[in-house]
């Protein structure tokens, strides 16, 4: 680490901005030579290498602001140890059905599939599905990587994510405490493959998980108001990504439409020049996006990051989104009296608690004081 980022923290003003909408840009919290030595990694990469474990990943993290601004503003973490190598090659709009059950170039704001991270992803189907609502259920959650095991926590979808966290299946959605996404690549202009976030609507995501709680304390996918597929989408087959109640509260006469007249949130492109990075919080609705415009591929390193006090014998290796589980959904053992189920639905549900320098922050801005 060199003299200057030593020590960087956020300003009272950017604690302020994280509280608001969710998230903050961090300008040049990357020197260029650790841009410069991930980028030429990635050039020099065989095809179908994975490259997320590599330390010209993990130094963007390790070795740059984001570890000090982290420490200071949520707590202490793992360092990571593998990472979500996001590229993105130029691409036109496509005719196949995305995940939430449209087709590609039917999609507004560059194809953005805004969702809540941790939820299981299996290939929707690229027919259009017949039958009943139960059957195309069915068959979905049996197309996934370890076959029809009927509904239970041991589906995994091909993100590597089980359907439902614990095994009484309460909790249908794995979750962290941060995201930072390093930009490697000119994304200052919109279409470029950016990520996109849904600024503000961390509150209504938190909200809507106390209300899930709160009514039979099912939290995430399949609990309260959140049914796991969208039969209304073109495929009939569509994941429901966000719930209708926060998608709702989203909408309004500027949001563009699908062919079926379907309103979609709008949500806003990350405008990021290389070696600057977004830090979130979990709860942000989030989406990459087509890099229809760009003149490159789009690259950004994805991490997902953990305050360690919420399991601190868990090992967070900073790309997993269901920690308490193995990478493949295998079970860990837990001590008794520690529930990481509730913990996670704890930390869910209250947002700053794993933000251990937002207090005053938190404090201040729920009380309406900018003073
Ligand atoms: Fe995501």
């Amino acid at each position: 680490m060199n003299e200057r980022t030593q020590g960087r923290t956020l300003t009272l003003e950017e604690k302020r901005t994280l509280y608001r909408d969710g998230y903050i840009i961090l300008k040049k919290a990357v020197s260029p030579e650790l841009v410069q030595a991930a980028l030429d990694r990635i050039k020099s990469a065989k095809k179908g290498e994975f490259l997320g474990g590599t330390t010209e990943m993990t130094n963007l993290v390790n070795q740059s602001d984001i570890t000090p601004v982290l420490h200071e503003a949520m707590g202490y973490f793992d360092p990571p140890v593998a990472s979500q190598v996001g590229v993105r090659k130029v691409s036109e709009p496509g005719d196949y059905f995305n995940n939430v059950g449209y087709r590609d170039k039917h999609m507004p704001y560059y194809g953005a599939e805004s969702h809540v991270d941790g939820s299981m992803t299996i290939m929707v189907p690229q027919e259009v599905q017949e039958g009943s609502e139960q059957e195309i259920y069915d068959r979905y959650i049996a197309t996934g990587p370890k076959g029809d095991l009927g509904r239970s926590p041991d589906v995994m979808g091909h993100n590597f994510v089980p359907m439902f966290e614990d095994p009484e299946m309460s909790l249908g959605l794995g979750s962290f405490t941060a995201f930072v996404f390093v930009c490697l690549n000119d994304q200052t202009r919109e279409g470029c493959g950016q990520t996109a976030l849904l600024p503000g609507a961390h509150h209504a995501v938190e909200k809507f998980f106390r209300q899930q709680r709160d009514t039979n304390g099912c939290v995430g996918v399949e609990g309260p108001g959140w049914p796991r597929l969208d039969h209304q989408a073109e495929n009939r087959c569509g994941l429901v990504y966000l719930p209708e109640e926060v998608r709702e509260q989203f909408i309004d006469e500027t949001s563009e439409s699908t062919p079926d007249g379907r309103k979609w949130p709008r949500p806003t492109q990350i405008l990021m020049e290389p070696g600057d990075a977004c830090i979130t919080v979990y709860q942000i609705p989030h989406s990459g996006t087509r890099n229809q415009h760009g003149t490159e591929s789009r690259k950004t390193i994805i991490f997902r990051i953990r305050n360690k006090a919420r399991q601190p014998d868990v090992m967070v290796n900073g790309v997993s989104d269901h920690p308490d589980r193995g990478q493949m959904g295998e079970w860990l053992e837990f001590e008794d009296g520690n529930n990481p189920w509730e913990k996670s639905k704890d930390a869910m549900c209250n947002m700053w608690d794993e933000w251990e320098g937002m207090t005053d922050v938190v404090k201040e801005m729920q009380v309406g004081k900018t003073a």
